[in-house]
């Protein structure tokens, strides 16, 4: 029954119209009750299905879940989640991820869930990933690249997640640099990239990104700043599709990214999504504020700052920009 369910999945999902309820008889060598049954499975997972005398079956809607399944049937990617685990619980995928790297996963490797119990943030921060309404994920990359390179593929991945969230809602989503995703003023993803080196050479690299989805209201200690997709633009985006969708992104990008070793190609792309540009930033460093305006992103994805005393470019580590969030 599972295979034979997961076909039929496959098949309504890829079909525009109606599959004939006949022709899936015929197909599979069962009677009409069986396939009623699988529709009815399908039914209690949380798919709508309509049925139509004479016509067939026809998907109307898909589970608020995260499946694998759904994921699998729209990449169009060679290697971006072609092995993917979803898994309903995990400590944090970061941590998962870099068992499996360990393990000799390949680059393209996903992992994915709905439910973190030990989901970490940037600087040493915690990441709430309540279940169901948000997706946390990780991507393996084992790119030939020298360790300083690495900082921007974390800007990539926040362009990733940019377009996916701009495709699906038609609302514009912008990113607070590095890499904070942000719809009307909240952050909505964040990202979190790790290396592993060997000799000061990538031995791999983990990306992991968390997204509140469908969350419909956030805690009071960070509603002010942060939220959801839902929540700030009302479109209830499939979890599935939105993982699919970045992740076929992300491959375009990183792949153009190889060849430039730089982010010449997405410089403007970015500039027009950053919530800083042109606006004055605080940037606290070692202790020391200063605040100037942003500029843009330099082709190695370090943000331009014009100070009093000249331009400069600001690098990650242990800078942090407060530009937005109740303060511009
Ligand atoms: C931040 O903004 O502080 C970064 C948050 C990153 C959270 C993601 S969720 C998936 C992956 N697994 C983790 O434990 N963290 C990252």
């Amino acid at each position: 029954m599972k295979n034979m369910k997961d076909d039929i999945l496959s098949e309504l999902l890829c079909s525009e119209g109606y599959v004939s309820g006949q022709a899936l008889c015929e197909k599979y060598g069962v009677s009409r009750t069986a396939i009623w049954k699988v529709i009815n499975a399908l039914k209690e997972e949380g798919y709508g299905i309509s049925s139509v005398n004479n016509r067939g079956y026809k998907i109307t809607k898909l589970p608020d879940k995260l499946k694998e399944f759904v994921v699998k049937s729209m990449l169009t990617t060679e290697r971006f989640g072609r092995k993917l685990d979803v898994l309903d619980e995990v400590d944090s995928t970061n941590n998962y991820c870099k068992k499996m790297a360990e393990e000799g996963a390949v680059e393209g490797y996903t992992v994915a869930t709905m439910k973190q119990v030990a989901g970490r943030g940037r600087r040493g921060r915690v990441w709430e990933t309540p279940d169901d309404t948000n997706i946390a994920f990780s991507l393996l990359l084992r790119p030939e690249l020298v360790p300083n390179d690495a900082s921007m593929i974390t800007l990539l991945a926040a362009l990733s997640v940019v377009s996916a969230v701009e495709e699906l809602t038609g609302k514009t989503a912008q990113i607070k640099w590095p890499n904070d995703v942000i719809i009307g003023g909240r952050k909505v993803c964040g990202i979190l990239t790790e290396l592993s080196l060997e000799l000061s050479a990538i031995n791999y690299v983990v990306v992991g990104i968390g997204i509140n989805v469908t969350n419909e209201t956030m805690p009071e200690d960070i509603k002010d700043h942060a939220s959801s997709i839902l929540m700030e633009t009302g479109v209830r985006v499939d979890k599935s599709e939105l993982l699919g969708r970045i992740l076929i992104h992300f491959e375009k990008y990183y792949d153009r990214f190889l060849v430039d070793k730089d982010l010449s190609g997405f410089k403007e792309m970015y500039e027009n999504h950053l919530v800083n540009m042109n606006k004055t930033v605080r940037i606290i460093e070692g202790g020391m504020e200063r605040t100037g305006v942003a500029l843009g992103i330099s082709e190695r994805g370090a943000l331009v700052v014009k100070f009093d005393t000249g331009v400069e470019q600001i690098t990650g580590g242990e800078v942090s920009v407060r530009g937005i969030y109740g303060y511009v």
